[in-house]
């Protein structure tokens, strides 16, 4: 008995593990038919530290949102943003609100040709009226650029819990004065 067994067992897990390699191929051949958006592919080191810089300096995301993401920058110069430490929003819907903004709130556009024609949900500026959000006053973003941002946010950012001085060191540089408060 015990012998069949395990003989069975092992043979099960041969088929198991030949049916997960074989799904696992399958997936891959399915991922290198991209899509435009949809699931997060695997995202490099140089990607997430391209859209770092996009966040900290080219499109200054961090002047609202802060270092950390949480909203409560220490810089804040415009209202504090939602945390972006704890957003629900997927990866295309992180990639419509970069681009297009948030119809009635501080969140600007970076797409330069936003509210041009229906490209963000639909309406133009004329539609929107008071409620258009304003153009980011830094410079707008090329598509690869706001993907960097939001790819290095999903990397970075999302789903992280409270800060940790770790985090912190990470952002700016071991013993940076700026993570002083989190030792
Ligand atoms: C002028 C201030 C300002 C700047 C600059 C700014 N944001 Fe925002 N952002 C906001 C505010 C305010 C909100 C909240 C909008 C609302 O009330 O729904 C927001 C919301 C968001 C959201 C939606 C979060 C959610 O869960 O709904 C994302 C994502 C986001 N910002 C990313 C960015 C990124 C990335 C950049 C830089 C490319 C950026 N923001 C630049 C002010 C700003």
């Amino acid at each position: 008995m015990l012998v069949q067994g395990s003989g069975r067992g092992r043979l099960l897990g041969i088929v198991t593990a030949c049916c997960v390699l074989v799904a696992g191929i399958g997936g891959l051949e399915a991922g290198t038919g991209a899509d435009d958006g949809g699931e997060a592919p695997a995202i490099s080191d140089s990607q997430i530290a391209f859209g770092k810089t996009v966040y900290q300096t080219r499109a200054s995301c961090i002047v609202c949102h802060g270092w950390s993401g949480n909203g409560d920058a220490a810089e804040r110069a415009a209202a504090p943003g939602l945390s972006l430490r704890e957003t629900v929003l997927t990866r295309d819907q992180l990639i419509e609100v970069v681009k297009c903004g948030r119809p009635g709130t501080n969140m600007p556009y970076h797409d330069s040709f936003a509210y041009t024609d229906d490209r963000c949900y639909g309406v133009t500026a004329a539609e929107l009226g008071d409620q258009m959000p304003t153009r980011t006053i830094a410079s707008t973003l090329q598509r690869r650029e706001i993907e960097a941002v939001v790819d290095y946010l999903i990397a970075r950012v999302v789903g992280r819990g409270e800060i940790t001085l770790a985090e912190c060191e990470e952002f700016w540089e071991p013993g940076a004065r700026a993570c002083a408060e989190y030792q």
